[in-house]
Parts: structure tokens; C-alpha cells; sequence
């Protein structure tokens, strides 16, 4: 079907240039013998206004068209004496796909609460607020791509079933075509996933890290982006159980390349997002004051502030306000605590470095003090952390003590071993939770509305 989209006409259109658009209804109203469509089709958050005379056949067809209702029309564009807007187009003629019932439709007029929308996720794109995360979504992922190709990282894809549990907390989903009603046991009473589909136990993968690694000490420099689960009981703003997560792997690199190329490819994606997401970011300001392009121009030019967890600690113990969470050397953070380090002391991005390695995952450097290890975690005003990094374990030893004392078995990751046995050396990488980006971005308070399907405990629907 040959069909203009509005996003094209308003750039590139001509006054008295013929157009056929598609599009849902957003409003009709009629005065003095003509009909007004503010008609959407998803390319932008605007609406081109459709003018449809009466007498006219295509004025006949609308007479029983609702909001909501998906149409083609076809008409001459012209200069639109209406306040706000550049064009409309003067229909000649319409056609009706397919109405929408005016009073079971939910997308009526009038505004809706974010926990409706979650309820019929399925329409709520159709909404100006999704229209708009969505359409950011879309223009991070791209700038994504654009920020590691131009500097010559290869996209890697690695796998979503996975035998490993790259971060060892045991947030796994497993995958089994087992019969639930007759499990096999072995002698001890286990479950014998020797007769499971693989032939061993299987989960959803929690992070491309493991694999990512070795791609990235044989092909320089690497990067992952694709859906993570977790199994996490989390139930909330922050957490989803199925995420989408970006893992460049850069190898002969440590952990100060590391938190560079983090500073500079998140200062990137704001860019983007301002030259290319203007209004966008404008309705969001708007209608949630969460987001603006001032924010976010500052974000683009900004350095993120440094400082170790063990410094990080003596500044929440010399707090003024109370914490709920006990604030003490070993323990970990929690996000009240990332917050206040974002909110209150430093005002905008910060970097912690240098965790305890007992709070860490098994593959991170174990720095020359013994005791903690070369981690990075980016933390951002309101959400906390948003990426979380590190410099890898690339000596052999070090890596074999530090798995047998957190009780890791090595027998299925005998090849992430091997990196350390032929030709190691150092390497480093980060994960950047792609919605916690879009919901930081678009300020949106509930990371369930920046992604299609949410999925979190209790909640799988679509
Ligand atoms: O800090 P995490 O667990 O790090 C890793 O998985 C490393 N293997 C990454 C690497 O070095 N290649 O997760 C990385 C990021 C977090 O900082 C957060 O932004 C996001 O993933 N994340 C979640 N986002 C939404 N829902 C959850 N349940 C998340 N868990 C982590
Ligand atoms: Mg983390």
C-alpha cells in the first residue's frame, strides 16, 4: 500500500502535493458542515489534522467512524490556518479499515493512569506518552549500534540458553521439556537432567558476559546487546525479569579503559537523544517533569564523578539523614544509599570503584590490596545503578582460588578457564541495563513502562 508517513509530510511536504496517509483516529469533531480527524500513525508525536467537507462521499463514509478507528485517506495538503500546526490535508477520499467501538474502546480521550495503561498493554502504544518512549527506545538502540561500530567494536551474539550462571547468585530460569508430571530422579533423590534436552541442566542466559569474553580475546574489541533474565524476587521500579542488556568486552584493557568508554558512550546516547528525539523529550517534560532537554545537555557534557565504595562508605556514615539500610564497610549498597551518593553528594552520574570482593562476582581482578577488586558501578539521580563493570580476572591462580572459595564449580566453564591458559591477558567490560537507560532518559518512574512487555513476578501478560 502506497501511504505517506506524517512524519515525512511535515518534513518534506509540498502545499497542493497530493498524500495518502494511514493512520488511527485520534479525535473527530464536526463544526459548520465539516469534519475534523486528528489523525496518528506512530512516526511522530504529532497528529495531521484531515479536513473532510460535507457532501463529499468520504464525509458520508466517516459519519460513523469513532476514535480509535485505523483509516486511509488521501487528499491535497495545504497550509492549515489552525494554530500549531504547518499543514492539514483537504480529503478527498476516505476509507474506514476498521471503526472502534466508542464506548468499549479504552483509549477515549480523556487521560489514563500509568497502572491502566500496564492493563492493556497491548493498545497503550497508541497512547502520546508510549508513542514517545517507544520512539526514544528505538533511537538509543540505534545510537547503540552507531557509538560501537564508528569505533570499531564487532556485534557479537550470544546465547539466550545457556548452561552457565555468569553472575553465581543463582537467579536462574531454567529450560527443560522434562515432563513436570513424571520427573526423573537419579539415586539421590535429584532431579536427573542427564535425560533433559541438552543432556545437562539449562537456564536462561543472565548476562552475555561470560561468552562476550571469549569473543573479546580473539576479536579485540566486542559487544553484546539482547534479553537477560533473572529470577530475582523483585518487585520493583527498577527491576524486570526479562531485560535487555549491552556488553562491550574490550580486551588489553583495564579498568580506568573501562570506565572511559562508559562515560563516553553514555554522554553519546544523550546526544542522540537530543538531536533526535526533540519532541519527544518536550511532551515528556511536559506531562511527567521528569526529563528535559536542558537535563540532558548537561548529562551530554558532564563528567561522572569517581569515588571508591570504601570512600563512598565514610560519606554515608557521616550522613546527616538516617537510612533504613545499615551503612558499613563490607556491606553492600543499597539504592537508598546509591541515591543519596547521586542526589545529595554529588549531583549527577558517579562511578564507585574498588567493592570488597566478597560482595562481588567471581570474575572480577582481584586488586593488589587482596581484598577488593576492580569493579565499577555507574549510578544515575533516581534510579542508582544503571551499569555495572569491571576488569576481569585474567590470571589463572587467582581466578581458581577465588571460584573455590565462593564454592563455583568449574566443571562447566573448564573453557572460560582456558582463556586464562592460552594467551590471557588483561580485559575488561561493562553491562548497561537498556531500560534503565530508557527510563532514566525519559524519565518515566516505572521501569514496566519503558519495555513492550514487562515481565516481573507474578506478571506475564501479551
Ligand atoms: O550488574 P549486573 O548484574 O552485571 C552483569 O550482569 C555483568 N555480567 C555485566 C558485564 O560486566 N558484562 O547487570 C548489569 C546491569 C545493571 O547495572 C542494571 O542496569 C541492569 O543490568 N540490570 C537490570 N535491569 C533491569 N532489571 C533487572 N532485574 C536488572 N538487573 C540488572
Ligand atoms: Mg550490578
Amino acid at each position: 500500500m502506497k501511504r505517506s508517513r506524517i512524519k515525512t509530510i511535515l518534513s518534506e511536504g509540498k502545499i497542493g502535493g497530493k498524500v495518502t496517509l494511514c493512520g488511527w483516529v485520534r479525535t473527530k469533531r464536526e463544526s459548520k458542515g465539516i469534519a475534523f480527524i486528528a489523525l496518528n500513525d506512530g512516526s511522530m508525536q504529532d497528529t495531521l489534522q484531515l479536513v473532510v467537507s460535507e457532501g463529499t462521499s468520504a464525509f458520508q463514509k466517516i459519519s460513523n467512524c469513532n476514535t480509535g478507528a485505523a483509516i486511509k485517506a488521501t487528499g491535497v495538503l495545504k497550509d492549515s490556518p489552525a494554530q500549531g500546526q504547518r499543514f492539514e490535508v483537504e480529503v478527498l477520499d476516505i476509507e474506514v479499515y476498521g471503526d472502534a467501538d466508542p464506548v468499549k474502546y479504552p483509549l477515549q480521550k480523556k487521560g489514563h493512569t500509568l497502572e491502566f495503561l500496564r492493563e492493556i498493554g497491548h493498545l497503550r502504544p497508541r497512547t502520546n506518552t508510549f508513542g514517545a518512549v517507544f520512539r526514544v527506545r528505538n533511537i538509543l538502540a540505534d545510537a547503540v549500534h552507531n557509538f560501537f561500530q564508528e569505533r570499531g567494536f564487532i556485534w557479537i551474539h550470544t546465547p539466550i540458553i545457556t548452561a552457565s550462571d555468569c553472575e553465581g547468585a543463582g537467579d536462574l530460569f531454567t529450560v527443560t521439556t522434562l515432563d513436570l508430571k513424571n520427573v526423573p530422579r537419579n539415586e539421590g533423590g535429584d532431579i536427573d537432567f542427564s535425560q533433559d534436552f541438552f543432556g545437562k541442566r539449562a537456564y536462561l542466559t543472565v548476562s552475555g558476559q561470560l561468552e562476550a569474553e571469549f569473543l573479546g580475546m580473539s576479536l579485540g574489541n566486542v559487544y553484546a546487546f539482547g534479553p537477560t533474565f533473572r529470577a530475582e524476587n523483585s518487585n520493583t521500579t527498577r527491576h524486570l525479569s526479562e531485560f535487555w542488556m549491552i556488553e562491550p568486552e574490550m580486551a588489553f584493557a583495564d579498568l580506568r579503559d573501562d570506565m572511559e568508554l562508559a562515560e563516553d558512550f553514555f554522554r553519546s546516547l544523550c546526544s542522540r537523544v537530543l538531536e533526535k528525539c526533540e519532541p519527544e523529550i518536550a511532551f515528556l517534560e511536559k506531562y511527567y517533569k521528569n526529563t528535559s532537554a536542558a537535563d540532558l545537555r548537561e548529562l551530554a557534557s558532564k563528567r561522572f564523578s569517581h569515588i571508591t565504595y570504601t570512600e563512598a562508605v565514610k560519606e554515608l556514615e557521616r550522613a546527616k539523614q538516617k537510612f533504613e539500610f545499615p551503612v558499613k564497610l563490607g556491606l553492600d549498597l543499597q539504592s537508598e544509599h546509591e541515591r543519596y551518593l547521586t542526589d545529595t553528594v554529588f549531583h549527577g552520574p558517579v562511578i564507585v570503584t574498588d567493592y570488597p570482593a566478597d560482595i562481588k562476582a567471581f570474575y572480577m581482578r582481584l586488586n593488589d590490596d587482596g581484598k577488593t577488586v576492580a569493579a565499577m558501578d555507574v549510578l544515575v539521580p533516581k534510579i542508582g545503578e544503571i551499569i555495572g563493570g569491571s576488569q576481569r580476572e585474567e590470571r589463572l591462580d587467582v581466578l581458581n582460588d577465588r571460584m573455590s572459595r565462593m564454592g563455583i564449580p568449574t566443571e562447566n566453564i573448564e573453557w572460560y578457564l582456558d582463556l586464562r591458559r592460552y594467551g590471557s591477558a588483561p580485559h575488561a567490560g561493562f553491562g548497561l541495563g537498556f531500560e534503565r537507560l530508557v527510563q532514566y532518559i525519559t524519565g518515566m518512574h516505572n521501569i514496566r513502562d519503558v519495555i513492550p512487555c514487562p515481565r516481573a513476578p507474578q506478571t506475564i501478560k501479551f
